[in-house]
């Protein structure tokens, strides 16, 4: 029996994320020179979310985003989801207890749910990006916010080439030092050449019915986060 490509690939996803899980974090310090905990900040602080929001932490690792939100908005009702469960498992055990594990292709949750859905480095990684973007607009109420923090590529080709050299090199090196396999963290340069660059993403997120699209660039272009409105 054939099996569809994107199962396979929730499969292949799932079982590399079950590997590099434990480790997860501190590469994320290390490939962002720490400075991603300031970055999901701003994301959450630049939200204008309500008082007692209802917030969805899509494709949530560990779980940062649930946290600095409930931070934010101490009242604030966040849903950890993940297709991988050992993530999941660390978030719980960093003291986030509503976690569900699921696919952002096929969202458990009824229409118009959320004030808010956050992605942090989740959309790369979907197999259809149109399907999950299509699931995440039903689950938000009108007027909700969509924010995404992800790696594209830097408009300047001298940077653009800089950057893939540098994050295949820093890939190969923690990979090798912390699993014995210099490939595993090369998914986040391959995700990245075939991903769409900020302006393409925003115009997407347009056609998609989102309106009042802003963005921010870090890392000379390298990291670019999304706020967006939900007609
Ligand atoms: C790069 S990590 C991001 C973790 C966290 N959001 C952060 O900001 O650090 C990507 C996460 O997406 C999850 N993921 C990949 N494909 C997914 C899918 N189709 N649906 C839900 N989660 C998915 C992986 O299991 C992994 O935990």
């Amino acid at each position: 029996m054939k099996v569809p490509r994107e199962k396979q690939n929730s499969h292949l996803m799932r079982a590399m994320f079950h590997t590099i899980a434990p480790h997860y974090d501190f590469i994320t310090r290390v490939f962002s020179y720490g400075m991603d905990g300031r970055w999901k900040r701003t994301g959450v602080e630049r939200a204008g979310l309500p008082e007692r929001p209802v917030v969805l932490d899509l494709a949530s690792g560990t779980g940062d985003f649930c946290t600095l939100v409930s931070r934010h908005r101490s009242a604030a009702k966040t849903v950890a989801v993940d297709l991988t469960e050992r993530m999941l498992r660390l978030a719980r055990r960093r003291g986030i207890p509503h976690t569900v594990c699921a696919d952002a292709g096929r969202l458990p949750f009824p229409d118009g749910l959320f004030d808010g859905v956050f992605i942090g480095y989740g959309l790369r990684n979907f197999p259809s990006l149109s399907l999950a973007l299509g699931e995440i607009e039903r689950v938000t109420r009108p007027g909700g916010l969509l924010v995404s923090l992800d790696f594209f590529l830097p408009a300047n080709r001298l940077l653009r080439r800089l950057y893939l050299g540098y994050l295949y090199t820093q890939g190969a090196f923690w990979g090798f030092l912390l699993h014995g396999r210099p490939r595993i963290y090369t998914y986040i340069p391959d995700s990245l050449r075939s991903f769409l660059s900020i302006e393409d993403f925003s115009s997407m997120l347009r056609n998609q019915g989102y309106h009042r699209v802003q963005t921010r660039r870090f890392l000379l272009g390298g990291i670019g986060l999304h706020w967006a409105a939900k007609e």
